[in-house]
């Protein structure tokens, strides 16, 4: 259902892969809210992808970039302005690779070189694009940026590894930022911290099955899907939140708040049966 809310809007979107994707889902309702917009993502993933099929439903152009690559982002926003007509008004990042995580790297026995790769794709490339898009001048006035984070950012999670390091540093360049383009610009930079989700990326975190199932008996709304994190994104962009700026915002179902829910609670005692002798008593270890 449209309720026009980013009429006229311009909006560039990174991070589209396929159908899971939540910037694919972000486009989807970015077009039906009545933006227009361009994708971005790398080649390599534009050729292994779905995006180009996204690109024809939407009617919009896939501007190949490397996001840890100036001059690439640089024709992002060039691009974008020329085919859109004008400054953007909007941008999601929605951009995370950990080689340490694709390798298998336990977070005690990190290659350095990868933990670079991770800071500079899933963090870094975050300061790039807005860098960027300042130097060009190519966002408009009450314009938004959002970039996508998770709690590992915050609290300790078992298999989050690296990851939780780059989120770190992506809420922390979007509290930085935020306040030079707000003074300056009056641009709105924030993060939203989101659910787990199965997406490509998603899937890449151990245990994520359990980590998913664990999260929806903690959080009082359940799960944050990833078409209702495009929702929060929309809502985002859109002029209805025109003076949220430099936050973290949780999009979660309440599960940054829970200390133990019932339901947690009712499936963790079920599952201390399994470390109990014959008779009854838990074995620690
Ligand atoms: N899935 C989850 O559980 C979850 C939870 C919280 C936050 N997030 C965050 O949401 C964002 C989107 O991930 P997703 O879950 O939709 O998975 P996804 O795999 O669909 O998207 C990740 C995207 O990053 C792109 N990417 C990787 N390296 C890149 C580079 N160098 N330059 C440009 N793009 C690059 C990939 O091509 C892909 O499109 C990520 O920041 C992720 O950390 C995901």
């Amino acid at each position: 259902m449209s309720n026009n809310l980013l009429k006229g809007k311009r909006g560039v979107i990174f991070g589209a892969l396929n159908e899971q994707s939540i910037a694919w889902k972000v486009a989807v309702r970015a077009v039906e809210e009545g933006a227009t917009i361009t994708l971005s993502n790398t080649p390599m993933a534009i050729r292994m992808g779905e995006v180009n099929a996204l690109a024809e439903q939407l009617n919009c152009e896939v501007i190949p970039a490397d996001a840890t690559n100036v001059e690439e982002l640089e024709n992002v926003f060039k691009r974008s302005m020329e085919v859109l007509g004008g400054k953007v008004d909007f941008v999601l990042h929605s951009i995370g690779m950990s080689p340490n995580v694709r390798k298998k790297r336990t977070y005690d026995d990190l290659d350095y070189g990868m933990l670079e790769k991770t800071l500079d794709i899933s963090a870094v490339s975050f300061h790039k694009v807005i860098q960027v898009a300042k130097k060009m001048d190519a966002v408009a006035e009450y314009g938004s940026i959002l970039a996508l984070s998770y709690v590992a950012a915050q609290r300790t999670f078992f298999g989050y590894n690296d990851m939780a390091d780059a989120k770190a540093l992506l809420e922390s360049i979007a509290r930085s930022f935020g306040y030079i383009y707000g003074r300056e610009k009056n641009v709105r930079v924030n993060t939203i911290s989101q659910s787990p989700t199965p997406t490509t990326a998603g899937s890449g975190v151990k245990g994520m099955d359990k980590l998913m199932d664990f999260s929806n008996r903690m959080s009082p709304l359940g799960n944050a899907s990833a078409d209702e994190c495009a929702d929060y994104c929309i809502i985002m962009f859109s002029d209805l939140t025109r003076k949220v700026t430099m936050q973290n915002l949780f999009h979660d179902g309440g599960f940054s708040s829970v200390g133990m829910s019932l339901r947690a609670m009712a499936t963790y005692e079920k599952g201390l049966e399994d470390y109990m002798d014959e008779n009854g008593n838990i074995i620690y270890g």
